[in-house]
């Protein structure tokens, strides 16, 4: 079985596969055993983000229990791990460090592989654990539009390992806008998907402007949140009656994730119009907003090319993408694991091995 441990951020993940004789016509998530997640989001609400260090020490304390449950849960023990992947990058340094020693620890003393995993190539591949492995290549190259809490990038997947970055953003991620805006309403951090189910609600009657985007190769976000931050300040809703106030959060929540979306799109569209692609991928935690999800496949549509979303419970931090890279990626091609050698690199670029 192999195992993969998910610490980057604020969630402590894993998940075990099988990974002796994988036929090219199985999918990822047809050899994926089970998956274990503990999301830390109750405890940073209380300060509106994520403190790092108690995020690590969340980490120490669930990596451990996460593990032992997921195993004693499917009647395994620690012998009948083979292999181990961990996120090695990018993200909070101590949370990766977490993460890293443990996974190391437990390959030493297993004596098994040990994987380190770029976080972000997790999330773009992700969009292929349902497809046939061996029909993978046939929809490359595929135009990725990645959109996290911490990034928000359009990257040109020529194959399996080989990413060209087209767009990324100069200042804030979209998911951040999400989160930042959300909290001026007063939803409690992270705020994306209060936003998506309240605009469920609303009409986009509020004028945003469009994030400006001084270059085809960047996202901007940051004029759009001092747009909404002014805006709202000058509405006063929070003295407003409950049923205004209700009203100004659900209209104000759908227009926001209308320019957000706009904007998405645009540059989703040009990309898609400038160059050959044989498939659209949607990945990272927006990626679980409903309006973001129906509009990329029309965009897909409109160019007649597949359009690959997961899940949505694929889309936040998981193992299961950790798990998906050191498949596709390594043990299919029999590619060297990195062992004691593993280092954690809190930055680390998809273009960068
Ligand atoms: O990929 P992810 O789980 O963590 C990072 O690697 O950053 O993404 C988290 C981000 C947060 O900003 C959260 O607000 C946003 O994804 N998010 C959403 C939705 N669900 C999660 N944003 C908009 N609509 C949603 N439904
Ligand atoms: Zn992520």
């Amino acid at each position: 079985m192999l195992l993969s441990i998910e610490s980057s951020c604020d969630e402590s993940a894993c998940t075990l596969f099988r990974c002796e004789d994988i036929t090219p016509s199985e999918t990822i998530q047809s050899v994926m055993h089970d998956e274990l997640i503990s999301s830390q989001v109750k405890l940073h609400e209380l300060y509106g983000g994520v403190v790092p260090e108690l995020a690590s020490r969340e980490h120490i304390k669930n990596i451990p229990l996460l593990v032992e449950h997921l195993l004693s849960k499917n009647k395994l023990s620690f012998r009948d791990i083979s292999k181990i992947a961990v996120t090695s990058g990018p993200g909070l340094k101590g949370c990766l460090l977490v993460g890293v020693s443990y996974a190391k620890g437990l390959a030493t003393g297993l004596s098994v592989p040990l994987y380190g995993i770029n976080h972000l190539e997790g999330h773009i591949l992700s969009p292929f654990c349902e497809t046939p492995i061996q029909n993978i290549p046939d929809l490359l190259p595929a135009l990725c539009l990645l959109v996290s809490g911490g990034h928000t990038q359009l990257i040109k997947i020529h194959t399996i390992g080989s990413y060209e970055i087209l767009a990324t953003t100069s200042d804030d991620a979209a998911g951040e806008a999400f989160d930042k805006i959300g909290t001026l309403l007063g939803f409690s951090y992270p705020a994306g998907r209060a936003v998506s189910e309240a605009a469920m609600h609303g009409s986009p009657i509020h004028p945003l402007p469009l994030p400006v985007q001084d270059s085809v190769h960047s996202f901007s976000f940051s004029g759009l949140k001092t747009a909404a931050f002014t805006y709202v300040k000058k509405q006063n809703f929070i003295n407003s009656v409950r049923e205004e106030k209700d009203r100004f959060i659900s209209d104000f929540s759908a227009s926001l994730e209308a320019i957000i979306v706009r904007s998405l799109v645009s540059k989703t569209t040009y990309f898609l119009s400038n160059g050959s692609y044989r498939s659209l991928l949607l990945c990272g935690g927006v990626a679980a907003n409903r309006y973001l999800r129906s509009e990329i496949e029309s965009c897909a549509a409109q160019y007649t090319i597949p359009c690959l979303i997961p899940r949505p419970f694929l889309c936040t931090d998981n193992a299961t993408m950790i798990g998906a890279v050191a498949i596709l990626k390594y043990i299919l091609n029999g590619l060297n694991p990195s062992n004691e050698n593993l280092q954690v690199r809190a930055r680390w670029g998809l273009s960068h091995e």
